[in-house]
This record gives structure tokens, C-alpha cells and sequence, in this order.
């Protein structure tokens, strides 16, 4: 794993823009993974920034989102897709048809999860995925214990989980117990992983990744069998490591 250490979270959004804007430019369509959760919004908004300044065009860009909650609406302002196009899609120039997220509110779940395995096959797989850590090692919404063989499935998400999400929601209540997440066999048949983790709560995650046995028990270990990982992480992140 390559490791990127940066001072700290402005620091690691930078990197990690310019980082993904290289990519963009020596990859004819790329296809991106992108990732929720906190972490990645400074690297959307730089994106925004570049694309602004003529810097970057994602018109040819096809891109493929980890995860969506179960049983929330594109609407619904908690919704991943909701927040994918607030934080970029609506401010950039990718074509809206050629981003996918998994869809969380349809009468066969099953289906979607294997209609989004064919999605990521049919564009020839993802160039760079972006990656968060879960504060249990989860990767998209792969929580401890999934099998490393997983594809594109239903999860029910770990109380932990649920309590780390509550801060964007009214109620702890309101947080879905469930989400469809790309498995952690689709997401290592990325061609590249950028893996983002900033701040000293994640510091013991990271340790975990880093030196911790390679375990289902702890999905993140599973990036060590890959062979082209950046972790951009800042100083908090690697502070005990
Ligand atoms: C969420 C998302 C993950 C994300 C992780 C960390 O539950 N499903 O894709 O990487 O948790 O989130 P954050 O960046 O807010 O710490």
C-alpha cells in the first residue's frame, strides 16, 4: 500500500484532487468509484473548484457509487444520490446518464444488485475508486464480517454504523437498518483504490489496516491484497501508527 501522509484534512483533499484530476487526464472515459460519508466532500468541492477554473471536464466521466440506504428516495435529502449531486453532480459537467448509483428503493432488490454488477462489467470496470473507512473497518457499507468474495449485496447495517450516520438524520430512528453496497470482490477489481482517512478518531482504524492480521473480521485489511492502493491520510489519522 502507498502511502500518502499530509498534514491534514484541507492538505488531504487537495492531494486527493489533484490525485483524481491526473487520473481523469491520462485515462481515456474514465470511469470512477466515488464514496459518501464526511470525508470525501473536500475532495468534491475542489473538483468543483478545478472544473470552475477550466481545469478539469468530466464529460467524459462514467462514475459508480459504493452505496445507498435501503428505503430512501432520490429525493430524500439523505439519500446518497442526493448528496452525490448537492456535493457534485450539480455543479460539474458529467452527463447525469452516465452516473450510477445502486437504486435503494425497488420492488426487487436482488435484481438491482446483480443489474449493478452488469453496470460496472459493461463500462469495463472502475479505473480509480474513492474509499472511506468506517470506523470498523467497514468499506462502502461492508461491514465486519462480510465474506471477501462478496458482490453487490444487501446489508444490514451494524448498530455502530447507524450511530456514525445519525449526525445527518433527525433521529437515530430515522437512520435505515439497511443499504445495498457493492461487495468487496467488485470493489478489489478496481483497477486503482484511493483510500481517504483523516482525523485522530480514525487513527486506531487505521492502525488496524495497517498492521492488524489481514481478517474479514476488519474489511479494510482486505486493500493489502491489492496491488495498486494509495491511503491519503493525514497526521491525525496516522497518529499511531
Ligand atoms: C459511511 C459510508 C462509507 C464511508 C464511511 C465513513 O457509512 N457508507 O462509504 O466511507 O461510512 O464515513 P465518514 O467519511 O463520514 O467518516
Amino acid at each position: 500500500m502507498n502511502i500518502i501522509k499530509v498534514k491534514d484534512y484541507e492538505a488531504l483533499s487537495e492531494k486527493a484532487c489533484e490525485y483524481l484530476i491526473d487520473r481523469i487526464r491520462a485515462v481515456e472515459k474514465t470511469v470512477l468509484g466515488l464514496a459518501t460519508g464526511s470525508t470525501p466532500e473536500g475532495l468534491y468541492k475542489r473538483l468543483i473548484e478545478k472544473y470552475r477554473e477550466g481545469n478539469v471536464s468530466f464529460k467524459d466521466v462514467t462514475t459508480f457509487n459504493l452505496d445507498e440506504y435501503v428505503g430512501l428516495k432520490k429525493e430524500d435529502p439523505n439519500s446518497y444520490y442526493y448528496f452525490m449531486k448537492d456535493k457534485l453532480f450539480n455543479h460539474i459537467d458529467v452527463e447525469m446518464e452516465n452516473v450510477y448509483l445502486p437504486k435503494g428503493v425497488v420492488a426487487d432488490l436482488e435484481g438491482e444488485c446483480s443489474e449493478y454488477e452488469r453496470l460496472i462489467q459493461t463500462a469495463g470496470n472502475i479505473d480509480v475508486q474513492i474509499l472511506g473507512l468506517g470506523l470498523n473497518g467497514h468499506i462502502g457499507f461492508n461491514e465486519p464480517g462480510t465474506a471477501f468474495s462478496s458482490r453487490t449485496h444487501i446489508v444490514e447495517l451494524d448498530a455502530s454504523t447507524r450511530e456514525a450516520n445519525a449526525r445527518f438524520f433527525d433521529s437515530i430512528d430515522e437512520v435505515p437498518t439497511q443499504a445495498i453496497t457493492m461487495g468487496i470482490e467488485t470493489i478489489m477489481e478496481s483497477k486503482e483504490i484511493v483510500l481517504l482517512v483523516s482525523g485522530e478518531k480514525k487513527a486506531e482504524a487505521v492502525k488496524q489496516l495497517i498492521e492488524g492480521e489481514v481478517s474479514e473480521d476488519f474489511p479494510a485489511t482486505v486493500l493489502r491484497n491489492h496491488d495498486k492502493v494509495t491511503l491519503i491520510a493525514d497526521e491525525g489519522a496516522l497518529g499511531k501508527v
